[in-house]
């Protein structure tokens, strides 16, 4: 019988395309391209000691991805994993940065993912869309550069998939406000705004993402509760986290344990905390193996992770029709899981 938890119908909001590769895939990647890798065995490189530790092997995991056709097989790769899993909606990240330094084109990189996003929708009928993130370790006017070329993409008509724009990568030492032009600039082309922040940091860092650079999401958003103004506002202006508990807990470590996780007290606070699996194939997770980690550790009843699921489609970047189609779809999906 199918698990419970993957039975949940789900979306998702907070996953990193290049966190999905299947481990053997990146082994074939490395081999078609030319890239030694220094262990035998890819997934004995997946332990972390901290945020910055884990950057540096998914920036090693990025370099495998040199054509177009590499990033079709991740993106197709990526949904067809997650679906039985429970996924039926995604906006996924991609983070460029290190890619158009070695030469590759904006535009190439869209055209392959959203080939590849194309056939598994054809497969599952599971859509999905893209947030084209910028990397934090590559500055501010590389985040600008980069908004300017996805601007003038969309403009040519060839990065429709693209919905939105956000930032990733390291916390540390960085400005926030120097994001300001690349937001404004994407904010003005009405791409939707998104940032991690609070994952490594404290709440400050989830001030400013809302109040400077003005985003409608926050990616983590980890340290929240230790504020409760911002709690208060994000609360009442129903400001979604993408939370990613079992991320926080093996990539990050800020979290000792799921248990102690705030995930539950977040929901509680009335925040709109999603669930989310962050970089699922670089720490042996999938959607439904988070949902049921996060029930258990956290003493969430079905009903309660039924909310969270809904609460995902609210959180979406859908229009007001897709979103209300989709919560149907779930609440007749629900039914029978709730019932059993
Ligand atoms: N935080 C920062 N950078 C990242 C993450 C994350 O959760 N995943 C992939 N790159
Ligand atoms: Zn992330």
């Amino acid at each position: 019988m199918k698990d419970v938890y993957d039975a949940i119908p789900k979306v998702e909001l907070h996953c990193h395309v290049e966190g999905t590769i299947r481990p053997s895939t990146v082994a074939e990647l490395a081999k078609k391209n030319g890239r030694a890798l220094p262990v035998g065995n890819v997934e004995d490189l997946y332990r972390y000691d901290s945020l910055n530790g884990f950057l540096e092997i998914f920036w090693f995991v990025q370099e495998m991805l040199a054509d177009q056709g590499d990033w079709e097989r991740i993106a197709y790769e990526s949904i067809v994993d997650a679906v039985p899993h429970g996924l039926r909606y995604r906006e996924t990240f991609f983070t460029p940065a290190r890619h158009l330094r070695a030469g590759q084109d904006l535009g190439g990189i869209v055209d392959g993912l959203t080939r590849g996003l194309e056939a598994a929708e054809a497969e599952t009928g599971v859509g999905s869309m893209l947030i084209c993130d910028m990397d934090r370790a590559y500055g501010g006017a590389a985040g600008l550069e980069l908004v300017d070329r996805l601007v003038e993409l969309r403009k040519a008509g060839r990065a429709a998939r693209v919905i939105g724009v956000g930032m990733d990568s390291t916390e540390l030492g960085v400005d926030l406000h120097d994001y300001v032009p690349a937001y404004e600039l994407a904010r003005s082309a009405r791409l939707r705004c998104t940032a991690h922040a609070g994952e490594d940091t404290g709440p400050l860092n989830i001030w400013t993402a809302v109040e400077v650079l003005k985003v409608e999401r926050i990616d983590h958003g980890l340290s929240i509760l230790e504020d409760a103004e911002l709690t208060k506002r994000a609360s009442a202006e129903r400001i979604a986290l993408t939370v990613c508990p079992n991320s926080n807990v093996v990539i990050a470590n800020k979290v000792e344990t799921l248990s102690a996780h705030p995930f539950r007290r977040m929901r509680e606070a009335g925040l709109l905390a999603t669930l989310n699996t962050d970089d699922p194939a670089m720490t042996d997770l999938d959607l439904g193996k988070e949902y049921r980690t996060v029930a258990e550790a956290l003493d969430l009843s079905l009903q309660d992770m039924a909310a969270v699921a809904l609460d995902g489609v609210e959180a979406t970047w859908l229009e007001d029709a897709g979103k209300r189609d989709l919560r149907a779809r779930f609440l007749a999906e629900l039914e029978p899981v709730l019932s059993a």
